[in-house]
């Protein structure tokens, strides 16, 4: 039931305050985490993990790259990301110290599933990250984390993939915890953060209105480019993928820092680039090497549409539009991040009069591989 929404991705880019808070709920207790599901994996087993591979396709492979970043700074151990179709065929190294973490809403995804199957014949360990309870990737893994999202309907994926940060960043935590990497202190920082995402998401939401009058005007743009760097780069894949597959517009992510490595060379006057700013509070100086990199696209004539946070006025001066998030720690901005560029391509698909629910081409679950 779209209870009054016009569509099912509408009604659910609105459900993502309360996508996270339940996907939380009852799992953080007195600044620790508490995940009975993964209670088959001892705290004894967690410390022995040397390395962690996440597999998932599209969107949930997007929700693994954020986490990469979170779960390698909190608890040190090394994390790939690699999409399901590619893993299962190139022999990847796996042993008892490997830990494979699949991210799935659907549960159903073949490739996902394959791949899942194939760890565990190699000896890894398995952790599914779900939507869907009892469905097929959870019951051939050794444990569940369920994200409790609640049905999605819309074939593009968006409240599941907070949902999946949420439930990653938790796992993240859970782990830096039980290897020590993270102070008591720290831990209850991080969790508080996490605690603090729902609102924030539900403050980006009242902010729509500028991202719809944009995605109106923009309506007949054939090609849109996304940069990000950090956090910010798999959402900008993110907010690429959501264009292409919902507007079937053109769209690239890039990660900000290789633009002069080939992608500038696309830059033409009126180009539109989304720039997903990190924040001016963030580590390793990002914040000015992107308004750099702002500056260099503009001097060629693109049109800079940026995601920054509230108060980083840097991005004044050379960006044509601002889109404000509210401020958080520099790994909790993705989760913030990623709504305007939802309602972006939802209301340009909507605007050119396509389902947004539907998109041609596309199924909800894809059970071959
Ligand atoms: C994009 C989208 C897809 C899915 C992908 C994985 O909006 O929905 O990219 O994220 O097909 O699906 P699940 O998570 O069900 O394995």
């Amino acid at each position: 039931e779209k209870g009054g929404w016009s569509s099912f991705m509408r009604k659910e880019v609105s459900e993502q305050p309360e996508a996270v808070a339940n996907t939380l709920r009852g799992r953080i207790v007195d600044d620790e985490v508490v995940i009975p599901e993964l209670a088959s994996f001892g705290d004894d087993e967690l410390r022995s993990i040397r390395r962690i591979t996440v597999i998932a396709c599209g969107t949930a492979a997007y929700a693994g790259m954020v986490a990469k970043y979170a779960i390698e700074q909190w608890s040190r151990v090394p994390v790939e990301v690699e999409l399901s179709h590619e893993f299962r065929y190139r022999e990847p190294v796996l042993d008892e110290h490997t830990l494979v973490v699949s991210i799935s809403q659907s549960g159903e995804t073949m490739d996902t599933l394959m791949a899942v199957k194939y760890a565990r014949e190699q000896g890894a360990r398995t952790i599914s990250i779900c939507n869907t309870q009892g469905a097929t990737i959870p019951r051939e893994s050794d444990a569940v984390v369920y994200t409790h999202a609640g049905p999605e309907v819309a074939v593009a994926s968006t409240k599941a993939f907070v949902a999946q940060i949420a439930a990653l960043y938790l796992f993240g935590l859970h782990l830096a915890r039980v290897r020590g990497t993270l102070s008591a202190t720290e831990l209850a920082t991080q969790l508080a953060e996490l605690q603090a995402v729902p609102e924030k998401l539900q403050a980006v939401l009242g902010e729509a209105e500028k991202v719809e009058q944009l995605a109106h005007w923009m309506a007949d743009t054939r090609s849109v480019l996304f940069l990000g760097r950090h956090v910010g780069f798999p959402i900008a894949m993110e907010g690429a993928l959501k264009l292409k597959e919902l507007a079937y517009i053109h769209a690239e992510g890039f990660a900000a820092g290789e633009l002069k490595h080939g992608p500038i060379a696309l830059i033409e006057p009126g180009q539109p680039v989304f720039v997903v700013v990190p924040s001016p509070r963030g580590s390793a100086n990002l914040h000015p090497k992107v308004v750099s990199n702002i500056q260099e696209i503009r001097a060629r004539g693109a049109r800079v549409i940026a995601i920054a946070e509230a108060g980083d006025a840097a991005v004044l001066p050379f960006a044509d539009e601002v889109l404000r998030i509210p401020l958080a720690a520099p790994l909790f901005e993705p989760l913030l991040a990623v709504v305007p560029l939802q309602i972006f391509a939802m209301e340009l698909a909507q605007a050119k009069g396509l389902d947004v629910d539907q998109p041609r081409n596309l199924a909800k679950s894809v059970t071959v591989e």
